[in-house]
């Protein structure tokens, strides 16, 4: 029975203090290491990626089984078209394969796929599959699967920005009236919860411009794993380290 933790929360998330916890509703995954487990076999960095897409099939038939009700995977920042062409070329044939593929199987498993980030920019072919993809998976309840593609954290914040902006203009908004709950509704994942936990494997400790205002109040867990490494054990072991954390929210610890 792999859902475990004591039910000892106390009171309502974000709005008190809570020591002994569930598992995590939201865990959010900067997936780092693919180079580095290719080359460590004298392979192409493509190699690596690949390996990492059987990671990602892994962990999302895995991630439900233990009370996960949202996995958001960091695939492709908009820093990552520094990478040199053939690599990006190789990652997006693969996402792509991915999505096609994979969509009957996810249809099958409950799993309900969003992607965050700029379409604009992006391959017409990719984009219509992405499309294709969150139509056909979209009555699934088991597990929210959101894909952050050609996404960066600023981006998205400026984005939000700019929409909010357009509304004090055309006078539909005052700019001091303007709440998070404002900004929260332009951002990609707006009317998600935010992540209870972020694993980054192969140790780097950065976010990486990933999630930066949902992110405000989630554990970290790094591992030192490479992401094509990444099993459902690793997985076990951060929601373990997950469950012995105290989240405050920026409160002080309950004694009582
Ligand atoms: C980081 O490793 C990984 C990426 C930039 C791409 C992640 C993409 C996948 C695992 C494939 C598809 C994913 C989905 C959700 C369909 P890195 O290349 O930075 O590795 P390094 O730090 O060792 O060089």
């Amino acid at each position: 029975m792999p859902y475990g933790g004591d039910m000892m929360t106390r009171g309502k998330r974000k709005d008190r203090i809570s020591c002994v916890r569930t598992n995590p509703q939201h865990v959010a995954i900067i997936m780092d290491g693919n180079g580095r487990w290719a080359k460590k076999r004298g392979r192409p960095r493509l190699f690596g990626h690949r390996a990492g897409l059987e990671t990602v099939r892994r962990i999302v038939k895995a991630a439900p089984n233990y009370g996960i009700k949202y996995l958001t995977l960091y695939a492709f920042s908009t820093e990552n078209w520094r990478r040199p062409r053939l690599e990006v070329e190789g990652l997006f044939t693969l996402l792509q394969e991915y999505v096609d593929k994979e969509t009957t199987e996810l249809v099958k498993q409950g799993v309900r796929v969003r992607f965050f980030g700029n379409r604009e920019g992006l391959p017409p072919e990719a984009v219509k599959v992405m499309a294709h993809c969150e139509q056909q998976t979209s009555a699934g309840k088991r597990l929210n699967l959101g894909i952050a593609l050609n996404y960066g954290g600023r981006g998205e914040i400026v984005r939000a920005v700019q929409a909010l902006a357009a509304r004090v203009e055309t006078g539909g908004l005052k700019a001091a009236d303007i709440t998070e709950a404002d900004l929260e509704s332009h951002l990609f994942t707006h009317g998600l919860p935010d992540p209870d936990l972020l694993i980054r494997t192969s140790g780097e400790q950065r976010l990486s411009n990933f999630l930066l205002w949902q992110l405000a109040y989630s554990e970290i867990y790094v591992t030192s794993v490479l992401w094509p490494d990444f099993t459902e054990e690793d997985l076990t072991e951060a929601l373990s380290s997950y469950r012995q954390r105290e989240r405050r929210f920026g409160g002080i610890p309950d004694k009582g």
